[in-house]
């Protein structure tokens, strides 16, 4: 089942226009242009009954009003946003009594017309049932410095940028610093203040604490006081994650050294679990004991995967070594690139926004393709399909 989005604009171009400020959708969505004037609009609602509309027009009189009210009432699923550069209250109010969902000024400014837009998306596809189940990933240092808090949060970035749903949740509850990797904006809010509130849950709550940091990001910081560890429960932890698998495509959980009982109750919802180690020997065996706790906590060894972080060409421990004496594949090997890695965590920019050709971005890029696979169609853009 796929939500139906037309996009209606005076003219072809027009509609073109407002689909390249929106995110592009996801399979979920099957989107449609259309254009022309009032009563062409009419007739695309009446004839295909979308359930979200985005348009802009030109003011609309009172009769051409009344005529896209008759043509809503006719689709009472439509959600129709309207963009218009008419912002006089009178006018507003017009457009509302007409059935219009949501109305964004134009000159459109900052987010607007996105925010408005994921409102009603998200509206919608409640009203139809479709729920988002995101997909769990779980990335764990096998010793302090691997680079674990680093290949999540860009992976994040990543599959962000391919118009995935994203949210990375800080799960280093002593000493995280995931937020600080993605943006130089200061948090208001981390997981201890929303886990205070755990009795208030919901999905839309949980994903309001969470701050967002790009477009199709969000990340949950840590605890900022040393007290806070002590608010996040495992109970809390539980339903943060369960939430906000509703609201996203992909939940990160970048995980500390240390598997207390919140960061098992997050593990248990994670499909994948990625070990970060560099090819030294002691990397290797604090991965072996990491790997040996794992299995002790009873996670299957098909859900393990290791990452080969500062990876660097002919050295005397190769991945193919840590995979036969690990038992477990090494799905990436992400190669070292000090000044590179350095420049993008000092200020807060993703490696792939702030280094794209280096070699670091690329192989971050390889996973994040394996895990949201970017189809030749898709690239082409929102109506390639
Ligand atoms: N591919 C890389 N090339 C060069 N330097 C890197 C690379 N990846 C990570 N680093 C460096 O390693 C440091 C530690 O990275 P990060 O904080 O992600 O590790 P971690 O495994 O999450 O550690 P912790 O156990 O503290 O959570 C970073 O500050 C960065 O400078
Ligand atoms: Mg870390």
């Amino acid at each position: 089942m796929t939500l139906k989005l037309t996009l209606f604009g005076s003219t072809h171009k027009g509609a073109d226009d407002i689909a390249h400020r929106l995110p592009q959708p996801d399979d979920t969505v099957t989107a449609s242009l259309a254009f022309g004037g009032v009563e062409d609009l009419a007739t695309e609602i009446e004839s295909s009954r979308p359930d979200l509309l985005v348009v802009e027009l030109p003011a609309l009189g009172v009769d051409e009003l009344a005529r896209v009210e008759s043509a809503l009432a006719r689709s009472p699923a439509t959600a129709m946003v309207l963009m218009t550069g008419d912002r006089s209250p009178e006018y507003l109010l017009r457009a509302m009594r007409a059935g219009v969902r949501e109305i964004v000024p134009v000159p459109v400014a900052g987010d607007e017309l996105k925010t408005a837009y994921g409102r009603q998306l998200e509206r919608a596809m409640a009203a139809r049932g479709i729920e988002r189940k995101a997909r769990v990933l779980a990335f764990l240092p096998a010793k302090g410095g691997s680079g674990s808090t680093f290949v999540a949060t860009n992976l994040a970035y990543a599959l962000a940028m391919r118009g995935k749903r994203v949210a990375l949740i800080d799960m280093n509850l002593h000493s995280g610093d995931a937020v600080l990797f993605l943006t130089e904006g200061k948090p208001t809010r981390t997981i201890a203040d929303l886990a205070r509130e755990s009795a208030r849950f919901d999905a839309t709550f949980v994903e309001s604490a969470m701050m967002q940091v790009g477009e199709n990001l969000w990340v949950l910081p840590a605890p900022d006081t040393p007290e806070g560890p002590m608010d996040v429960t495992p109970d809390a932890v539980g339903s943060i994650v369960s939430f906000a698998r509703t609201r996203f495509d992909f939940v990160l959980l970048d995980m500390g050294r240390i598997l207390d009982a919140p960061s098992v109750r997050a593990l248990d919802q994670a499909e994948a679990l990625y070990v970060t180690l560099q090819l030294t020997l002691p990397f290797l065996h604090d991965a072996k004991r990491l790997l040996a706790l794992l299995a002790t906590l009873g996670y299957e060894r098909d859900k393990l995967h290791m990452i080969v972080n500062r990876w660097e060409k002919g050295g005397e421990i190769t991945s193919g070594d840590v995979q036969k004496s690990l038992g477990v594949p090494v799905d990436l090997e992400v190669p070292n690139s000090f000044a590179a890695v350095a420049h993008s965590i000092n200020h807060g920019i993703p490696i792939l926004n702030s280094a794209p050709r280096d070699p670091v971005s690329k192989a971050l890029l390889v996973l994040a393709d394996r895990l949201a696979p970017q189809t030749a169609e898709r690239k082409r853009g929102w109506f390639g399909r």
